[in-house]
């Protein structure tokens, strides 16, 4: 049986010829494309203005940079989320404070975050897991400046504005499988100018994007809304199979609008057993995160992030989904 891959990039014919355009233009280094990308993603997220990098990670490091970040600084990251966070601090000196998550929506929990401040801390990390944004409300109300992760929601609102228009600074990760790719790619967005002229500075060793793969991105940018508008209709089928067949699936809020980058559910059973189930029937499942970061750093136990990864699964939700195959993950009983 032929397995149906857990993600995979949304590529058109449009996409490939925006690329060869460029290339056949013969003007491959960052130029005129990565700008126009910049403005245009800077628009979309509602912010003032963008500087195009070579991926989330390196968007990630320039952010901290731009705040002065180094040595004797603590930054507040959630279990929950890749690696890319804790390396992006470690390139810098500083040291991250890793905190729990939220059991309903995945997200870093404001009052785990409360009990960590203290003076070394200069800035928390808020990533939007599986594009469901988190607690921002509560998370700016402490006075720290607040680095938005868009790199898995693009496009998710918060309280009526884009997720990522609110904090000091956010960053976006072009990366394959993410919601709109330039291949690898990233971008530190921000309303604070001075702020990104630093960044752009910065970006000149090494983490500059080029114009071909801006052309991708530019190409891509167009069909945001379908892509997410796609996505939300897989996610409604979703609701109604796995809530039938006993799962937990993400919850509802009035003040998110999640993009669902990722389509999460929770068994009863360990997600190691659903994921070899999902397999033998063909679906590409895997755990939301590789590992939770509190097992990476010594620091405070995060009893919520062990029991997510114990229990959740992430199945595949991407535009090219056929409804065949929707059907097919749909129609699955595990229980
Ligand atoms: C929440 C989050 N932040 C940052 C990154 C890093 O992005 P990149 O892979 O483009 O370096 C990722 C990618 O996996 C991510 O999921």
């Amino acid at each position: 049986m032929k397995l149906i891959p857990h993600s995979k990039p949304t590529l058109s014919p449009k996409d490939i010829a925006a690329v060869s355009h460029v290339l056949k233009s013969g003007a491959l280094a960052q130029g005129k494309k990565v700008l126009e990308f910049e403005g245009k993603v800077a628009r979309y997220m509602g912010v003032k203005a963008g500087v195009a990098c070579n991926s989330g990670t390196s968007a990630l490091h320039l952010a901290l940079l731009a705040l002065n970040i180094g040595p004797g600084d603590e930054v507040i990251i959630p279990s929950f989320v890749c690696s890319a966070l804790l390396n992006a601090i470690s390139y810098t000196g500083a040291r991250p404070l890793v905190v729990d998550v939220k059991e309903d929506d995945f997200n870093i929990a404001p009052l785990e975050v409360k009990a960590k401040l203290n003076k070394k801390v200069k800035a928390i990390i808020v990533p939007h897991m599986f594009g469901c944004p988190a607690d921002l409300k509560e998370l700016l109300r402490f006075g720290v400046p607040v680095i938005e992760d868009c790199a898995q929601s693009i496009g998710a609102d918060y309280m009526g504005r884009r997720a990522g228009s609110f904090g000091a600074l956010s960053i976006c990760s072009f990366y394959a499988t993410k919601v709109m790719t330039t291949g690898e790619g990233g971008m530190v967005l921000s309303n604070q100018i001075k702020i990104l002229d630093r960044i752009r500075e910065l970006r000149e060793h090494n983490y500059k994007m080029t114009d071909f793969q801006a052309a991708l991105g530019l190409s891509q940018l167009q069909k945001l809304p379908d892509f997410i508008k796609k996505r939300k209709q897989i996610a409604r089928f979703y609701d109604r199979a796995f809530a039938e067949s006993g799962f937990k699936i993400p919850p509802k809020d009035e003040n998110r609008d999640p993009i669902y980058y990722r389509y999460v559910i929770k068994s009863k059973k360990r997600a190691g057993i659903v994921i070899e189930q999902l397999k033998k029937k063909g679906v590409g499942a895997s755990l939301p995160v590789f590992k939770p970061l509190h097992h990476y750093v010594p620091g405070s136990p995060c009893p919520v992030a062990d029991r997510l990864m114990d229990q959740c699964v992430s199945i595949p939700i991407y535009p090219d989904l056929t409804y065949g195959q929707i059907q097919q993950i749909c129609s699955i009983k595990l229980h």
